[in-house]
């Protein structure tokens, strides 16, 4: 086997990757040869992406959900969490907010809906917020799996980027992470149906779940490239107390975590190249400058909180989530400090499309900013 410097020299320099030697890098251990990783990693960021932090505002509107994941703090099953869902005006305040705010884009996300009402609930928003920022706010939804016809309405309304994480890649795990109701093969065909209906898709996973080995992790990278995808959300698994999943984890330790969450996003850099990788806020769950951390390890766009403060604190998928007492304009002010104090800037008003997407976009219709 190939020792790790001469790996992460090939794969700084743009040589293949097998999948041993991904397992490799999101193997090693040793601080100095985790800061290499992520010094590397950020070379070819700069290299491919440049040093812009997109900032996407999210609105996470509704705790209402369909699903009953073990792991996540918002699930059907759980009785201690409080109700609530947005109203229309609501949410378009908060778009509007965000495109005042020079944000170059918007992510809705909620609990998972299918009903007649919410498909035309999102429509009307889409329609609104489309109409009212001169369709210059760019749209993505993170609304979970729906019909292919639910897809393309939205489409049509003006969305054009869908988040949708696999969770893991591995349909063994995921049948453990999820009721028997829950199909990972439904799931995995939600993103052909998306990118059929047009948008950019982004996927991701969890990082460091119960009963996930370093080959699962190796296999969702594997999966992402295989699945050409042009945005990357994923994060480390944090527990929840109010969860089926919190009596399974004994161990739980922050930094192993966070240490877990930070190679994979170095790892999908040097491997993946010129696609968009996120921050997440569950990086900063576990350490205050996760975040920082997640872009010198190689991530390029941040998803400041745009909800309305009253609601923030019964939107927790997972525990110690931060921003939940600020509002907009301190997030906002934060992260950009934030972002600014590692020597990075900010694309405002700009919709920070991966490369990637640009580049495959030679081949199909392009939806580019106006
Ligand atoms: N820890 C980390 N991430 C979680 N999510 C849900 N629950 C947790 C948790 N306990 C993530 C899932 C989902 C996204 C919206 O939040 O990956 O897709
Ligand atoms: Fe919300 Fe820092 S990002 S307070």
């Amino acid at each position: 086997m190939m020792a790790f410097p001469d790996i992460l020299a090939r794969a700084e320099a743009g040589g293949q990757l097998s999948p041993a030697d991904l397992a490799v890098l999101l193997g090693i251990e040793r601080d100095e040869d985790l800061q290499a990783l992520f010094q590397a990693a950020y070379r070819v960021k700069l290299g491919t992406v440049g040093n812009k932090v997109y900032f996407r505002g999210i609105v996470e509107f509704s705790n209402i959900c369909r699903k009953d994941c073990y792991y996540c703090g918002i699930r059907r099953s759980n009785q201690a969490v409080e109700r609530f869902q947005m109203t229309h005006a609501e949410i378009v305040n908060a778009a509007i907010w965000a495109y005042e705010n020079d944000y170059g884009s918007l992510v809705l996300q909620s609990g998972e809906r299918n009903d007649a009402n919410f498909a035309d609930f999102i429509a009307d928003i889409l329609t609104e917020v489309k109409v009212r920022t001169n369709g210059k706010l760019g749209i993505t939804l993170s609304l979970g799996e729906q019909t292919e016809e639910v897809y393309r309405r939205w489409f049509a309304c003006g969305a054009h980027r869908y988040l949708l994480r696999m969770e893991t890649t591995n349909p063994r795990l995921y049948a453990q992470l999820h009721p028997a109701d829950h199909s990972w093969v439904e799931r995995r065909a939600c993103l052909d149906r998306l990118r059929q209906a047009g948008y950019q898709v982004g996927t991701g996973v969890m990082i460091g779940l119960p009963g996930q080995t370093l080959d699962d992790l190796v296999h969702d990278l594997v999966f992402f490239k295989e699945q050409d995808i042009d945005m990357i959300g994923m994060g480390p698994y944090i527990v929840h107390q109010d969860t089926p999943m919190a009596q399974q984890v004994t161990d739980f330790d922050a930094d192993r975590q966070l240490m877990l969450g930070l190679k994979m996003v170095a790892v999908a850099r040097l491997y993946l190249r010129d696609v968009n990788i996120a921050a997440t806020t569950a990086l900063q769950a576990l350490r205050h400058n996760g975040r920082e951390l997640g872009l010198q390890a190689g991530a390029n766009i941040i998803m400041p909180n745009v909800t309305d403060t009253k609601y923030r604190e019964a939107y927790q998928l997972y525990s110690n989530k931060p921003c939940t007492n600020e509002n907009s304009s301190m997030c906002r002010g934060c992260l950009q400090g934030r972002v600014q104090g590692i020597g990075e800037s900010i694309g405002f008003g700009e919709w920070g499309d991966s490369p990637h997407f640009l580049r495959r976009q030679t081949t199909s219709a392009p939806v580019v900013q106006q």
